[in-house]
């Protein structure tokens, strides 16, 4: 299938266009490189031995999309573009509503011109918001407490919308958890830009000795350990989600909405433990107070996921940690320099 990938130079797009080339699909990346490097790109290639075609531009231009639809021509689209920091989103929300809104409105606009009507989209566990029984399943109401959280589930309905109104069209919306990991080969993963605010970047970062000591953001939560638990879910096993919704949304009609997890939880304290079973470095951390904003625990219930996409998660917290500290430990310094 011929597909466009918005985003495709990022952490989860890089390892979806990879699994994509090995299938044999047509790729067109398009990605403005606000959170990322097309260095990604020499790396992809050598990895999958296969071409693809690049533009580096934004998803909210509309001229840009215009001259993809026309030449490159996709039957489906992967949207992954969009700003996801959910601390920064509550300082510019705006930047947030404009990129991550404005940016699918005009995509799905582009789409509509050419009757292109497949799509899947990257949603959050977060769109849940307080967790009013867990593990979510997708009918768990949905408030999210970010701005980001708030864009996240307004395209969320936007697509609903675009559906009912476009009987041909097909959408799958991905609500992931807590992606992690890296391509076994440790040639491509996670290269955050600043200091990384999710938990195994930073874990990484002290592992490699970029970072001194991480801070376990409170002990006293409602948990087996009093630390914050939750879904972490290999990127592979994610980027393969993807493989499994391109098939779904070319043989359906409608929106249908999954989540992606592996349905397990782990606390921080497993996660420092299990990362230092895989590194056999020591991660000194101390304990400190909560994060503002954070949940005690939620995890997914994926049965939908198995159910119609006939997809599972295969990698445990264990493959997690070794994936990421293979990447980290060759890629100190992320795309800046060439793998070791
Ligand atoms: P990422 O930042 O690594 O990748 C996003 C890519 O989109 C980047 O390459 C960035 O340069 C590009 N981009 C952003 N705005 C753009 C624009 N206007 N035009 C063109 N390109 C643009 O993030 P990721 O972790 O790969 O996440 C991919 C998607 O999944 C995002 O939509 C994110 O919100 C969502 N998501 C991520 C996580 C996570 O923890 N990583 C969790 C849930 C959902
Ligand atoms: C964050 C986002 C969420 C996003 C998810 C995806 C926030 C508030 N939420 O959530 O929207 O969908 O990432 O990856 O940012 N922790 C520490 N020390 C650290 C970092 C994290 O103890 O330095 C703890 C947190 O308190 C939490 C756990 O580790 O209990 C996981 O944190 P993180 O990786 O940031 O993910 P989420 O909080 O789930």
């Amino acid at each position: 299938m011929r597909v466009l990938i918005t985003g495709g130079a990022g952490f989860i797009g890089s390892q979806t266009l990879l699994q994509l080339l090995g299938e044999q699909h047509e790729i067109c990346v398009l990605d403005n490189y606000s959170n990322s490097s097309p260095m990604v790109f020499e790396r992809v290639a050598m990895l999958s031995n296969s071409a693809f075609e690049l533009v580096e531009g934004d998803v909210r231009d509309r001229d840009t999309l215009a001259k993809i639809f026309e030449g490159f021509r996709p039957e489906a689209v992967i949207h992954f573009a969009g700003l996801k920091a959910v601390g920064e989103s509550t300082t510019f929300p705006i930047r947030y509503y404009e990129n991550n809104m404005l940016g699918t409105a005009t995509l799905l606009q582009a789409m509509d011109a050419v009757q292109c009507r497949q799509i899947v989209f990257s949603s959050s566990a977060t769109v849940y918001g307080v967790p009013k029984y867990l593990p979510y399943d997708e009918a768990h109401p949905c408030i999210p407490t970010s701005p980001y959280g708030r864009t996240k589930y307004f395209i969320e309905e936007m697509i609903r919308d675009w559906s009912a109104a476009t009987p041909t069209a097909s959408a799958v919306i991905l609500r992931y958890f807590n992606p992690v990991g890296a391509h076994s080969s440790g040639i491509i993963g996670e290269d955050p830009n600043d200091i990384p605010n999710n938990l195994m970047p930073y874990i990484s970062q002290v592992a490699v000795g970029k970072l001194s000591k991480l801070q376990v953001f409170g002990n006293d939560y409602d948990t087996r350990d009093g630390t914050g638990l939750r879904d972490y879910i290999h990127v592979v096993d994610l980027a393969r989600a993807h493989l499994n919704s391109i098939d779904y949304v070319a043989g359906s009609a409608g929106v249908e909405t999954f989540n992606i997890g592996t349905g397990e939880g782990a606390t921080v304290l497993e996660v420092i433990q299990a990362f230092e079973a895989a590194s056999g470095q020591t991660i000194p951390y101390e304990i400190n107070q909560r994060r503002p904003g954070d949940i005690a625990a939620f995890y997914a219930n994926p049965a939908k996921a198995h159910n119609l996409l006939d997809w599972r998660a295969k990698f445990n917290l264990a493959n997690m940690c070794r994936d990421a500290w293979n990447w980290q430990s060759k890629n100190p310094d992320g795309y800046v320099q060439g793998p070791k």
